[in-house]
């Protein structure tokens, strides 16, 4: 099954109080139905009507039923050539952790325990013999 695809153009014209249509995450979704139960208010997802509101739904930290929930609301995505690179802001830790300490510091992988060990077994060569 094809999926709909919108241009932001699209989006921003058909996005109105009425029909409450916007972006997340390149998909496009049309929660006109749903404002009235939205936890976080009806006027916050009118707020982004026609727009982008991915920070917005980031910034918020949405729960996973949240997510679950959300795709009963997906509509389409946004035609290829408008896509922007999906942030995934909880991992920017961990790649940093990968490239900037790579294998030098102390702490890291296997150096550690292994430093630990020599210190133990000189303690006890010491204590014990
Ligand atoms: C399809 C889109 C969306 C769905 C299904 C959705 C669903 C929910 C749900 C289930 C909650 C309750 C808390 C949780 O489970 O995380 C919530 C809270 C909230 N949402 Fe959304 N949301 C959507 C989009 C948005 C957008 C675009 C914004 C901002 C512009 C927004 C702002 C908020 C706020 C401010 C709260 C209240 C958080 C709090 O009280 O701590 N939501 N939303």
């Amino acid at each position: 099954m094809a999926e709909k695809t919108f241009t932001r153009k699209q989006v921003a014209e058909q996005g109105t109080n009425k029909n409450v249509l916007f972006v997340i995450n390149n998909d496009v979704y049309d929660v006109t139905k749903f404002i009235d139960e939205h936890p976080g208010g009806h006027e916050v997802l009118i707020a982004v009507t026609g727009k982008d509101g991915t920070e917005e739904w980031e910034d918020v930290g949405h729960s996973l039923d949240a997510k679950e929930l959300m795709v009963k609301y997906k509509v389409g995505t946004i035609v290829a050539e408008e896509r922007v690179e999906v942030k995934k802001k909880q991992y920017n830790w961990s790649n940093n952790n990968t490239t900037d300490t790579s294998d030098s510091g102390l702490l890291s992988s296997w150096k550690f325990p292994l430093l630990l060990g020599i210190v133990v077994t000189v303690l006890y060569s010491y204590l014990f013999t």
